[in-house]
């Protein structure tokens, strides 16, 4: 589907202020995108498309993965809305005919990142949590700054605040994420 379909049936799907993070994603990633050397229309599909399947409950969540035998983690059974990342790749390709590899894993992997990730992965991990729309987080123009000059060292300070505001939170934490900011805080230590 071209970006104007995608964008035209999001807008039904989510509520507006989803959709309008959608939207943000988009144009952060593709400015990424641009930055960084990567393919910029794969960059906006990825962003607009990251949240597609945010409008299900953590029920209909589960019970997607069920009928389409998605594999589900103790973590993801216990905090179903984790599984709209899963979802919204399965979505990506039998909603919207995404084939491309590179935008599926950046679906897949914009909540909990994982370890080396590709650069189409690392600029939607990143413009998620950097866009516009985003109420203010600590260390954000910070970040926003990194974003654009060196992304490996951006995708270690998103994971460090994530982690923080889990950990202040009590909130579950995905071991993915935590390996992940393992794998670049050695990453961006050892150069
Ligand atoms: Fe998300
Ligand atoms: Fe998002």
């Amino acid at each position: 589907m071209e970006l104007d379909g995608i964008r035209e049936s999001l807008k039904k799907l989510l509520k507006e202020s989803r959709y309008l993070h959608c939207a943000g994603v988009e144009e952060v990633a593709c400015d990424m995108a641009l930055l960084h050397g990567c393919d910029m229309e794969k960059a906006r599909i990825a962003g607009i498309l990251h949240d597609c399947a945010k409008y299900l409950t953590g029920q209909q969540l589960l019970e997607e993965c069920g009928k389409y035998r998605i594999p589900v983690t103790d973590i993801e059974r216990k905090c179903p809305h984790l599984l709209h990342a899963k979802v919204g790749a399965l979505y990506a390709q039998i909603k919207y005919g995404v084939k491309d590899e590179e935008i599926i894993n950046a679906v897949t992997y914009h909540t909990t990142g994982r370890p080396a990730m590709g650069l189409l992965e690392k600029i939607i991990f990143t413009a998620d949590y950097i866009e516009p729309c985003r109420k203010p987080l600590p260390r954000i123009w910070e970040i926003r700054e990194m974003a654009y000059s060196d992304l490996d060292k951006a995708v270690e300070m998103v994971l460090e605040n994530m982690l923080n505001y889990l950990q202040e939170s009590g909130g579950d934490i995905d071991t993915l994420t935590l390996e992940t900011y393992r794998y670049y805080r050695n990453k961006n230590m050892s150069r």
